[in-house]
């Protein structure tokens, strides 16, 4: 496993599990496979509604705590300074822990300014190692870098060889904040793993497209958090430390950037406006538990 070192010191493994869309039925299961295989970076939110699935494998997979980074992300509706202080601290009751690696504002909507101080002071306090965002836009990023006490550290963003944030990244560079990718593969949307270039490349090195993508995205300096529900591609997305791509391969993967998201952009007002509905659906409706199509 590769480290990375984050601008406050703490080390990152740079090769995680993301359990977005993973259901509470599954969950355990998942990230005990995960952590059997080898894992040792956990990333869930609020918002998939596993932390409690999550923390239970934790506890149950006999790996040391202190060995796991794990991450959780603090949701709009709980935005706010004393919201979001509440909300961290009932996750960590929800993952077994007292205290987090990692804990990301997930979007740049609402009162991300009074939810980053509730971060801000329980980083301070010891009960977070390290704090940052998500989906932060360059704007935001430079926003929150520029008008608050303590900067972020990761930024969490769409990132895959589709859409590579090159822009983004030279920001993300010039605050020192830390890339993290989601969606590495993009979800397989496009064809990722069908792609002839990156299908290609994998042959030389008798490595599948969905190493080389990993490669791809460790030799840029990127997080990466992967997710799978199979053992089999957990293992094979983890058994990416025994290669390197050339310059040549790496110039041919840039080449296919498209420099759109495979998503939605967080600057469309309508995609706002899906997100503001959403937590005022959630306030009506306590039971969201069968909801986790949301980022
Ligand atoms: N901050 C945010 O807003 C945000 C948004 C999205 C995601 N995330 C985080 O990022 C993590 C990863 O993103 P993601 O889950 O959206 O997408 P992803 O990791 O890009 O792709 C996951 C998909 O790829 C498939 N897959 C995985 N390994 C494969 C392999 N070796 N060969 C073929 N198919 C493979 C999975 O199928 P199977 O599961 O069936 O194997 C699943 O359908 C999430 O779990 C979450 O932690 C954060």
């Amino acid at each position: 496993m590769d480290y990375i070192t984050l601008s406050n010191g703490v080390k990152m493994p740079q090769l995680g599990y993301g359990v977005f869309q993973v259901t509470q039925e599954e969950c355990e299961r998942c990230v005990l496979d995960a952590l059997k295989v080898g894992y040792r970076a956990i990333d869930t939110a609020q918002s998939y509604y596993n932390e409690e699935q999550v923390g239970a494998a934790i506890e149950k997979a006999g790996v040391d705590r202190k060995d796991i980074f794990l991450t959780t992300k603090v949701w709009i509706e709980h935005y706010g300074y004393e919201k979001a202080k509440a909300s961290v601290l009932d996750s960590m009751e929800k993952l077994r822990t007292d205290y987090l690696d990692l804990c990301l504002l997930h979007q740049p909507y609402s009162d991300y300014y009074g939810a980053w101080r509730a971060l801000e002071e329980l980083y301070e306090e010891g009960k977070i190692r390290a704090i940052g965002v998500s989906n932060f836009y360059p704007d935001r990023l430079v926003d929150i870098c520029s008008f608050s006490r303590i900067k972020p550290m990761v930024n969490q963003v769409e990132v895959h060889p589709f859409y590579q944030q090159e822009e983004a990244k030279k920001w993300m560079d010039k605050y020192s904040v830390q890339i993290e990718a989601w969606a590495p593969f993009g979800e397989g949307r496009g064809n990722m793993f069908q792609n002839p270039v990156l299908n290609e490349i994998g042959k030389k090195y008798g490595k599948s497209a969905a190493q080389v993508i990993l490669r791809w995205h460790l030799q840029r300096g990127v997080v990466v958090i992967p997710k799978s529900t199979h053992i089999e591609r957990m293992q094979e997305n983890l058994n990416v430390f025994d290669f390197a791509l050339s310059a040549e391969d790496m110039a041919r993967i840039a080449a296919l950037d498209t420099k759109m998201s495979a998503f939605f952009s967080h600057y469309d007002p309508a995609k706002v406006e899906w997100f503001a509905n959403m937590v005022e659906e959630r306030k009506k409706n306590h039971d969201c538990t069968k909801e986790k199509k949301d980022w």
